[in-house]
This record gives structure tokens, C-alpha cells and sequence, in this order.
């Protein structure tokens, strides 16, 4: 997506320097900042400490992880790794090291599915060769497939939300307002745009797609605390793509849907069960409950990488990640001088829980919007659009 006049994704590989890249998200809006991943430990931290998050791009990341164990390994823990520029043939990484790197990058973020999903997709390919040079080259083939395939997911997920969108401008008497026409209000929690996923964005596609056909939006976006990724980064890139939006509290969906202010609410997800169960960040669930009282459509908008095909029962079986309580006490943003700060909020000795993600059943939710299309909240209706899994 452009920032600025430039294309700019939160993840590419540098041919020229060999090494993957990131924008530090921690630093949004405030400051763009780029930031080199060139060993396993630095994929680990970037995913930690959130420098990359949101579900599809943990699992970009996390799949680039997979080459950089290959690329750049650890000379103490790889096992057979003998180095010879001159000589490629006495290269060799074993099957062990490799992966135990994986599952230390798998176990960086527990509650995104696509992280396992990217990370197994890039060992899988490589452990199919024995050669080194092999190895290499097809880890980081696959792991540019999975950029490429996720950015082409989000287009498309654009387009079949953008007719959700549609619909609703269509419908005279939601549109009309004292005889008048009005903008559609679209509601989204936390960042599931681009930032979070390669292109397009997940929730933000349709959207985005929306918008650039003509339709007259405004989307509310929930501030998302505690690390504010709604007023830090969604905002951000409505912003820089020129759409109206409006920063709220977390708390003031409900209201604005008991007043007819939201006509749909669109959100991602980090895990999806085949039966329909959704974790995201924490906050959705509540959302999902005030649109189901007011009757607001409430869509999820994932790619087919975010299903995980071997849970039946989110409340139950979804890892929920708790994170460090100090982001729920501090809070970062711009002094008056323009210096980036943190400040304390609560009283020095409260305690903080810091329960990043929640689970919304699926009876709560209206519809999916996927890569193959738009399909309902349980198991017969997601498995029509993805036959494949109806026997794992
Ligand atoms: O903690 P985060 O910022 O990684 O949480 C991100 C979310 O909850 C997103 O909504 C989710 O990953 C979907 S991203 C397309």
C-alpha cells in the first residue's frame, strides 16, 4: 500500500543486503522506522516484542524465521554445520537443528495460528531436500510464496466484503437519512489492515476497495487498548489512504450501535476453529455482543490461514497469550514537545493483567469473509468453501 506517495509492505526481502525487513511497528504512527531481521533470535524478538503482529504477518515473519535458521545459523546449536565459502557441498544443517530453531520461532506468540502455519509450511519444504544450497534456496522461495499468496488472499477478501458493502449502500433505508443519503459506518477493532498482514489488510480490504469504488465511508476505530494498535495503526494507514475515520474508546461501540450509528462491524482474527470460533484481540468478544443486541451485521474477515482446522471449541482449546502488565500501566504516545514518551498511569503498586486476545462464539458471528468467499459461522458452511478439510 502507499505511504506517502511510496509502496511500502511491513515485510519484503532485501536482495541486495539478503536479509528480511520490517517496519517497527512499536514506533507507529510517530515514527517509520525499518528494522533488520538477520538471525532466528531477531525474527523471535520482533514477534515478542511486537515490532511485527497481527496474525498473517507473525506468520510471514515467522516463515523468513525458517530461512534465517538456514541462512544465518546459530555455529553452536546446528549440528553438522561446517562452513566453507569456497565449497558449498560441506554446508550442512541438520534435520534436528532446524527444528528445534522452528519450534522455538513457534512458540514466540501462542495464540495466532498462522505463525505454526508459516514456520511448518517453510520446514516442510526445506526438509523435503538434503543439500544445503537446496535447503536455502527453497526456504526462502517458500517463505516469498507465502508473502505473495497472503497479499493475493487480502485482495480478495477486499472484493467479496467490498459486496457486503455494496449491499448495505444499496438498501434505501439504511442509506437514507431524513431523505437524505449518508455514509456507511463501518466499526473495526485493533489493526487487521495491512500493517497486519502484507496488503490490504484483512478487515481493512473491503474497506479499502470500497472506498477506492466510490462508496461514501467512515469507519470507527476502536482504540484497542493496551497498545492502542486502533489509534496507532489503523488509523494511521486510513489516514494515509484518505478514508474518514474516527478514533473511539473501546467502550463506545455499544452505544454508537444502540443509536444506528454503526451498519456493519468488521474485525480479523488470530485462530478460527472449524467449527466457527473466533480469538482476537482482546475487546471483540464485547463487540460482538453489542452488535448481536442491535441487530449490526458482525463479519470476520481472515484468509484460510488463520483457520485452525484441528479445533472444535474456541472458548476451551485457543491459547489465549497473556503479555507483560506493564503495557497495560504505561502508555506511549507524543509529548507536547514531540518527544515519544511513556507514562504511568494507575498508581505505581496496582496490579495489571494483560489478557491480549478473547474469544467470540461463533453463534455471535454473522459471516466470514475469506479468500474463496463469504460463508456462516459453522463447520458445513466454512468446509463448502474449504472442501479439503473436511476430513482432518
Ligand atoms: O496483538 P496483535 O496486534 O498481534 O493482535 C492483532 C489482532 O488481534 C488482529 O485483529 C488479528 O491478528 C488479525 S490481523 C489481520
Amino acid at each position: 500500500m502507499k505511504v506517502d506517495g511510496k509502496e511500502m509492505r511491513p515485510i519484503w526481502f532485501d536482495l541486495k543486503s539478503q536479509t528480511v525487513k520490517v517496519i517497527d511497528q512499536r514506533l507507529l504512527p510517530h515514527q517509520l522506522i525499518v528494522a533488520e531481521l538477520k538471525t532466528v533470535d531477531s525474527v523471535i524478538e520482533a514477534i515478542k516484542k511486537m515490532f511485527v503482529r497481527g496474525a498473517p504477518l507473525i506468520g510471514a515473519t515467522g516463515a523468513f524465521g525458517v530461512y534465517n535458521a538456514i541462512a544465518y545459523p546459530n555455529y553452536a546449536n546446528c549440528g553438522g554445520y561446517e562452513y566453507s565459502d569456497s565449497d558449498s557441498d560441506t554446508k550442512k544443517i541438520s534435520d534436528k537443528y532446524l527444528k528445534d530453531e522452528c519450534k522455538r520461532i513457534k512458540d514466540a506468540r501462542p495464540t495466532a495460528v498462522n505463525l505454526a502455519w508459516g514456520v511448518d509450511r517453510v520446514l516442510n519444504a526445506a526438509l523435503k531436500y538434503e543439500k544445503y544450497e537446496d535447503r536455502l534456496k527453497i526456504a526462502l522461495q517458500e517463505a516469498c510464496a507465502i508473502v505473495e499468496e497472503e497479499a493475493d488472499n487480502c485482495r480478495l477478501i477486499g472484493e467479496y466484503g467490498y459486496q457486503l458493502i455494496k449491499a448495505i449502500n444499496q438498501n434505501k433505508e439504511l442509506k437514507l437519512v431524513e431523505g437524505k443519503n449518508r455514509r456507511i459506518n463501518i466499526l473495526t477493532h485493533c489493526n487487521a489492515g495491512w500493517l497486519a498482514t502484507i496488503e490490504y489488510g484483512t478487515a481493512t480490504a473491503p474497506i479499502y476497495t470500497a472506498f477506492d469504488r466510490g462508496i461514501d465511508i467512515h469507519v470507527w476505530v476502536d482504540e484497542t487498548r493496551p497498545l492502542n494498535q486502533g489509534s496507532r495503526l489503523t488509523a494511521w494507514e486510513l489516514g494515509k489512504h484518505g478514508i474518514p475515520h474516527t478514533v473511539i474508546t473501546d467502550n463506545a461501540g455499544g452505544h454508537l450501535m444502540q443509536h444506528g450509528m454503526v451498519d456493519i462491524v468488521i474485525v480479523g482474527t488470530d485462530r478460527t476453529t472449524r467449527t466457527g470460533d473466533v480469538a482476537n484481540k482482546i475487546g471483540t468478544y464485547l463487540k460482538a455482543l453489542a452488535a448481536y443486541d442491535n441487530g449490526v451485521p458482525f463479519y470476520v474477515a481472515l484468509p484460510s490461514s488463520t483457520f485452525d482446522w484441528s479445533l472444535t471449541d474456541g472458548v476451551k482449546q485457543i491459547p489465549i497469550e497473556e503479555r507483560d502488565p506493564d503495557e497495560i500501566r504505561y502508555v506511549q504516545g507524543l509529548d507536547k514537545k514531540g518527544n515519544l514518551i511513556s507514562v504511568l498511569v494507575p498508581p505505581e503498586d496496582s496490579n495489571a493483567a494483560n489478557h491480549a486476545f478473547d474469544v467470540t462464539p461463533a453463534r455471535l458471528i454473522t459471516g466470514f469473509i475469506t479468500e474463496r468467499g463469504v460463508c456462516n459461522a459453522y463447520e458445513e458452511s466454512i468446509l463448502s468453501l474449504f472442501p479439503e478439510y473436511a476430513n482432518i
